[in-house]
C-alpha cells in the first residue's frame, strides 16, 4: 500500500483548511486539533514511544544538539512553541547551564499540565515557565527569545506562514528558529515500510494502548499533508528568515529546518 502524499498548499485559503485527509471550515478545524489533543494527552509520552520505537527520543536528542544551549551561566531565553508535555524545555534546560531558561507555550492547557509535573519531578521547574497560547499570535513582546524551537507542532497550525511570522516576531536578531516536523521519506523500501506503519500499525496502536484509533488516525493524515522538506524551507524563507537549510532524520521520515532571524 502507497498511500499518496496530498500536500497541504502552502497557505490554505481563508475559509477552508485541512484537518488530516478531510477538508474542514478554517475556523472549525483548530478546536477540532485541540479536541485531538485533550484526548491524548495522558498518553501522549507513551504513545509516542510505542509509536516511534522511542525514535522521537534520538529526532529531539539531534535538535537540542544544533539548538546547543549555552553551558555556561550566559543568559539564554528559548521559547518551546507548542511546546506539548515538554520534551523539548525538559532536554534543553537539562543540557544548558543555569542561564538557560525556557517558556513552553502550547495552545491545549491539558499537555501543558503534563509538561509542568515533569519539569517538577525533574526539578526543573525554577527555570522554566508555562504559556497558554496560541503559535500564531503569541503573546509574547517583539524580540524576546534568543531561540525558537517547535516540535511536531506545526503541522497542527491552522496558517503556518502566520505562525512563521509570529516565531520571526519575538525571535531577537542574530535569534534561530529551529523546527523538527514529520516530512517526506523517499527511500526506497522504507517509504512503505513507514506508510504500513502509519496506517496499519499507529490507529491499531492507538485503539489498543489509549482506547481510540481516530485521534492516531488524524495525526498520520496530517503528516501526510504537510510541505515536504524544500517546500517547508521556502515557506520559512518567505516569513523573513534567513540561511534556512535542513537535516533529513530516518531518511527523511522527519526533519529538523533551521532559520535565523537575521
Ligand atoms: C504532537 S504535539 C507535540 C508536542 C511536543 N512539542 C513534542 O514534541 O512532544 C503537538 C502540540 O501542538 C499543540 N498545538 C496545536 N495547535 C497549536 C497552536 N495553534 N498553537 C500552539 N500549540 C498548538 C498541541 O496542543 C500539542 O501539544
Amino acid at each position: 500500500m502507497r498511500t499518496p502524499r496530498q500536500d497541504r498548499p502552502a497557505s490554505e485559503d481563508s475559509e477552508t483548511a485541512a484537518f488530516g485527509f478531510r477538508k474542514v471550515a478554517a475556523e472549525t478545524r483548530q478546536g477540532l486539533v485541540n479536541d485531538v489533543f485533550s484526548r491524548v494527552a495522558g498518553r501522549y509520552d507513551l504513545m509516542n514511544d510505542l509509536m516511534s520505537g522511542g525514535l522521537h527520543r534520538l529526532w529531539k536528542d539531534d535538535l537540542i544538539t544544533w539548538l546547543n544551549p549555552p553551558r555556561s551561566g550566559r543568559p539564554f531565553a528559548l521559547l518551546d512553541s507548542a511546546a506539548g508535555t515538554g520534551d523539548i524545555a525538559l532536554k534543553a534546560l537539562s543540557d544548558g547551564g543555569p542561564g538557560c531558561r525556557a517558556i513552553l507555550c502550547d495552545i491545549n492547557p491539558a499537555m501543558l499540565q503534563v509538561g509542568r509535573d515533569r519539569l517538577r519531578q525533574a526539578g526543573l521547574a525554577d527555570r522554566a515557565a508555562l504559556a497558554i497560547g496560541n503559535a500564531e499570535a503569541l503573546p509574547f513582546a517583539d524580540q524576546r527569545f534568543d531561540a525558537i524551537t517547535v516540535a511536531f507542532g506545526i503541522r497542527n497550525v491552522t496558517r503556518i506562514d502566520t505562525a512563521l511570522a509570529e516565531a520571526r516576531r519575538v525571535l531577537k536578531t542574530g535569534g534561530r528558529f529551529l523546527c523538527l516536523e514529520f516530512s517526506c521519506c523517499d527511500v526506497p523500501m522504507l517509504d512503505r515500510l513507514y506508510d504500513f506503519h502509519s496506517f496499519e500499525v499507529i490507529p491499531r496502536l492507538g485503539a489498543l494502548a489509549a482506547g481510540a484509533a481516530e485521534p492516531y488516525r488524524y495525526l498520520v493524515e496530517s503528516i501526510r499533508k504537510f510541505p515536504d522538506q524544500r517546500r517547508f524551507a521556502d515557506m520559512i524563507a518567505a516569513a523573513g528568515f534567513g540561511r534556512v537549510s535542513f537535516r533529513n532524520l530516518t531518511g527523511g521520515i522527519a526533519a529538523i529546518h533551521s532559520g535565523w532571524r537575521l
